[in-house]
């Protein structure tokens, strides 16, 4: 495996791995990878001849109160992992060799989508991710790029951006991977304490609520919707953030639920930020 650090060497290797009629599967991280992120490249692995994991912790989808500066890094242990399981190139770049001093350009979905969610309690972090996304995109040529469930949100806007710009890559989402307890593998599970970590199991058993009505036979996302809320709202140590019940697809509102649905929430367990969702087909 080779570790590569600047943008011109591996758009040379994408290239010349293209030119030789490689397919190349790319797996985009923020690194300190977790079973979540070994299974999007174990996924990748399969379905691709060549790999590419990028680790670059984005600036530009952080906002200026979030976590950007003490975000888990460990580049030599992600690195040991991605060999592991079968990267042949890290692509781990600066920020500054991303974006240089005069950098002025940006990728935005609008819309609906971006607008609820974690896009309203984070505002201008979709916009950070489809711009770095593209530039990975163009740095790396991928036939196809693996994302995570658990940002379903994040999976579904960078789907409508390739398909907004007719860019040439198929995007790949891949189900959560989950602790035993069930809390969904997050880089970000490092931030709680012992306390906040049983805490946090509200989130998902909260969810499982909704979709166990849903699977009752409830039809009405406003009930799901409260349900879950109502969990949450009475779990120590948490603070809401959102719930949504919304179509699957594009994260449209639903007048019933039909067809695919997704249950998602964001919560605070002290200071650390978690989201989580289900989606299924009814
Ligand atoms: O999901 C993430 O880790 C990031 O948002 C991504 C896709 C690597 C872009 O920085």
């Amino acid at each position: 495996m080779e570790v590569i650090k600047k943008i011109a060497e591996m758009k040379e290797i994408s290239l010349c791995l293209k030119r030789e009629g490689k397919s190349i599967g790319l797996v985009p991280t923020m690194g300190y990878l977790h079973e979540g992120h070994l299974s999007l490249i174990k996924t990748a692995r399969r379905e691709n001849d060549i790999i590419i994991m990028s680790n670059f912790v984005n600036p530009l989808q952080f906002g200026p109160k979030e976590d950007f500066a003490t975000y888990p890094r460990d580049p030599d242990r992600d690195n040991k992992l991605a060999e592991s399981a079968g990267v042949d190139y890290v692509f781990g770049p600066t920020s500054e060799e991303m974006y240089p001093q005069g950098y002025c350009t940006y990728i935005e979905v609008n819309g609906p989508m971006v607008e609820k969610m974690c896009g309203k309690s984070r505002p201008g972090h979709f916009k950070g991710v489809t711009t770095v996304v593209l530039k990975l995109f163009l740095i790396t040529q991928p036939d196809r790029a693996y994302f995570g469930q658990k940002d379903a949100q994040q999976a579904i806007i960078v789907r409508k951006m390739v398909t907004d710009l007719n860019v040439p890559v198929k995007i790949i989402t891949c189900p959560i991977v989950r602790e035993e307890d069930g809390l969904a593998l997050s880089s970000r599970n490092t931030y709680l304490s012992s306390e906040e970590r049983i805490q946090a199991l509200a989130l998902p058993r909260a969810l499982s609520a909704g979709r166990d009505m849903i699977l009752k036979g409830e039809t009405d996302p406003l009930k799901v919707k409260q349900h879950i809320t109502s969990i949450l709202a009475s779990s120590p140590g948490i603070r809401l953030d959102y719930v949504e019940v919304v179509n699957g697809d594009d994260l449209s509102d639903l007048s019933a639920i039909k067809g695919k649905v997704l249950l998602a929430a964001a919560v605070y367990v002290g200071k650390t930020r978690l989201i989580d969702n289900i989606d299924l087909e009814v």
